[in-house]
């Protein structure tokens, strides 16, 4: 039979050779501004905790990729990522839009710094993010091999909003009520969230906190060690920079794959 014009209009595009073309599982909008969604996992495909893949979508006749952290840990079958969403992001203004059954195109090899490979031995693991800069945290923190490797894992998120904390909140409940990692991780694992820009009985940039000395305070922990405490940071430039500094202060040098020091930076996905 002769073709509709609507078949033509409705034909998806082909998909490009040499990547993955997986599907949507579940989609969980937050704000406005931010939503995380799940897709199925390559056969054979392995990454590290903490690693980022270029995700993408066809748009028109042509894909468009950016860099997104996994956020579900190495062991799990299922892939989460954590967006945001920018009204005219050439990606996030159509990946926000996704539905379960919807295809998420995915290059092959993964790539990053944040992972527990980059750093030196170490008694408690500082994880510093703001915004969607929690994604590889989200990773991390739901891997056993962290625990094995760290006594204690403080996880700070900081955002302008409380609503944007929320992400972070569902990780720890997913966690306390998981059936092998709730006692894998016990009460190593501590959450510090804070705002920016509304009330909250956390408030302020995790850098001021920082530097007067209320996230020690807060957390009850000693200042800053170069000898056991190590570092991972994830956010805008500025805030990687501002906190690389104060880490560098404290005596902490940083690292990278191919050289393990005392932290590690990487700038979280933007726009
Ligand atoms: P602020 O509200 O004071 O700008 P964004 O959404 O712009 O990436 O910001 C996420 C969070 O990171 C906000 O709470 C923001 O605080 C904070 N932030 C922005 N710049 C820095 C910086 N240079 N150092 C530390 N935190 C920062």
């Amino acid at each position: 039979a002769p073709a509709k014009n609507d078949d033509f209009a409705q034909k998806p595009a082909a998909i490009p050779d040499g990547v993955y073309a997986e599907t949507v599982l579940a989609v969980e909008h937050y704000t406005d501004r931010l939503f995380r969604f799940r897709m199925t996992r390559p056969a054979g495909y392995r990454f590290r905790s903490g690693e980022f893949a270029m995700i993408g979508l066809m748009v028109g006749e042509k894909p468009i990729y950016r860099a997104y952290s996994i956020a579900s840990p190495a062991w799990d079958e299922e892939l989460e990522f954590f967006s945001i969403k920018v009204p005219d992001g050439p990606l996030t203004s159509h990946l926000q839009k996704i539905k379960p059954g919807d295809t998420v195109l995915m290059r092959k090899k993964p790539t990053g710094t944040l992972v527990l490979d980059a750093l030196t031995p170490g008694k408690r693991l500082y994880m510093f993010s703001t915004g969607t800069g929690i994604a590889p945290f989200a990773s991390l923190i739901r891997d056993p091999e962290t625990y094995e490797k760290f006594d204690e894992v403080i996880l700070t998120h900081t955002c302008r909003e409380v609503a944007e904390l929320k992400y972070g909140f569902g990780l720890m409940e997913e966690i306390r009520n998981h059936e092998f990692l709730a006692e894998i991780v016990g009460d190593k694992l501590k959450h510090y969230p804070t705002v920016t820009r509304e009330d909250y009985p956390f408030q302020g940039r995790i850098t001021d906190l920082i530097e007067n000395g209320k996230m020690f305070t807060d957390l009850g922990v000693p200042p800053l060690d170069p000898a056991i405490d190590r570092g991972m940071i994830c956010g805008s430039s500025a805030m990687l920079k501002d906190t690389k500094e104060l880490l560098e202060k404290a005596g902490l040098t940083e690292g990278a794959n191919n050289k393990p020091a005392e932290f590690v930076i990487e700038r979280a996905f933007v726009g």
